[in-house]
């Protein structure tokens, strides 16, 4: 944060009124299914994106980035579809998506300093969007920090002008979890209704991962998973000490290349095909019944991993909540197959680390994010990391693949202000 402040002070010749921050996160379970109206269950990073800001008296925005050593101005009135180009979109939307939703938003002095990887699929565009909305909510007394319904606002905003301003077609899972993620959690956000629950998502293991009822209203359903799962795995993979491993594989992904769009559309299609409104109002037992009325194969594919995958959120929350971590693990394994298999967005480095770690001893393991590229988590026994991240780095080594960049995450803190 010192970084962010003494650059602020260089570039613009004053102290910042504050600093705000927001986490890139990474996506448990539960991929491409917010655009589908389903549900996700993405944890913030401790990997954090700062901006030091300043109000204006006018409406001009002015943008420095630490790690580009840039600095973009542009007028409000001209921020729109496509203007300003490149990462300053991020910032410039969210001015002008708070604008359009009726908010009294000034011109600001802005530095931003990143520690979320760019192009690794771990939110950086979100992190960005919403460090910066942050702060224009306290600098323009918005009040949208104050709470959860303050708080998704924000994030539509923020989606918004990532949607428009910037043109990627995402859903609105990032910028929920860097809004609304709370520390030692995972959020499963209800991408239809926007209803939230905090499931406790601690592996260090101290007996939080298995969370029995500690979330309002859930009293139900966690002994199910628990009694089906294999005995001996089980009672191992509950014992304390595991970790989440992220591998950004360094193959670079971009959401506006046109893959993304094009899954999204076929979704839409799908669903139009079927007569529902998204893709998820497929009920799971009606699965095969609806697979036979599609056109072709290909929205056969895309329709059987959405339907799967948003009742593996639902299993994946039981099981998080039974301490059931085999059984996380599993469900992490048949996601990643789906989405290598049915949705055809993983890559060869994505399945080379998700197979390495798997081989070092993970319990289960699969890429997250939007695909084509970026991160894999891996489920791990804390004794297995250096093992699974030797043998990751040698199966990326073997194929002359650049290093991949291997750490272990908690589940961090939503945006907030920190100076
Ligand atoms: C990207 C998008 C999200 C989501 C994921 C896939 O991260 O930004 O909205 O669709 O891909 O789950």
């Amino acid at each position: 944060m010192t970084r962010v402040v003494d650059t602020h002070r260089l570039v613009f010749g004053s102290d910042p009124e504050g600093v705000w921050s927001a986490p890139g996160r990474v996506n448990l379970i539960g991929e491409h299914t917010d655009y589908n109206d389903g549900l996700v269950l993405p944890i913030a990073l401790p990997q954090r994106t700062d901006a030091a800001c300043s109000p204006r008296a006018d409406d001009l925005l002015r943008v420095w980035s630490v790690q580009t050593d840039e600095l973009v101005e542009v007028a409000l009135a001209d921020v729109g579809p496509g203007r300003p180009e490149g990462w300053a979109a991020y910032v410039a939307g969210v001015l002008w998506a708070l604008r359009a939703a009726g908010h009294e938003v000034r011109g600001l002095d802005v530095t931003v300093d990143s520690a979320v990887p760019v192009g690794a699929g771990l939110s950086s565009s979100a992190a960005l969007e919403c460090a910066v909305g942050a702060a224009a909510s306290d600098l323009f007394s918005l009040g949208l920090l104050a709470d959860d319904a303050g708080r998704a606002r924000l994030a539509a905003a923020c989606v918004r002008a990532e949607n428009e301003v910037a043109g990627a077609p995402t859903g609105g899972m990032d910028q929920s979890a860097a809004l609304l993620c709370r520390a030692g959690h995972a959020l499963l956000l209800d991408c239809r209704s926007g209803a939230t629950e905090q499931v406790p998502f601690d592996l260090a293991g101290d007996g939080t991962a298995s969370g029995h009822g500690t979330t309002a209203g859930d009293g139900s359903a966690s002994g199910d998973s628990a009694a089906s799962a294999d005995s001996a795995a089980s009672a191992d993979s509950t014992a304390s000490g595991h970790v989440l491993l992220v591998t950004d594989t360094r193959a670079e992904h971009s959401l506006n290349d046109g893959q993304y769009g094009e899954r999204r559309s076929s979704c839409e299609q799908a669903a139009a095909e079927l007569g529902v409104a998204a893709l998820r109002d497929v009920d799971p037992k009606d699965l095969d019944d609806a697979l036979a009325r599609l056109s072709d194969d290909v929205l056969r594919r895309r329709t059987r991993h959405i339907v799967t995958e948003i009742a593996r959120v639902q299993a994946c929350v039981e099981a998080l909540r039974a301490g059931d971590l085999a059984e996380v693990g599993r469900l992490f394994d048949a996601s990643h197959a789906s989405l290598r298999d049915d949705y055809e967005v993983s890559c060869a480095e994505l399945d080379a680390s998700v197979e390495a770690a798997r081989g070092a001893g993970a319990l289960g393991a699969r890429m997250t994010g939007g695909g084509f590229g970026g991160s894999s988590i891996a489920l791990l026994p804390a004794g297995a990391v250096d093992d699974a991240k030797r043998a990751i780095a040698a199966a990326f080594a073997e194929r002359g693949w650049r290093e991949p960049r291997c750490f272990v995450v908690t589940a961090g803190v939503a945006a907030r202000r920190d100076a």
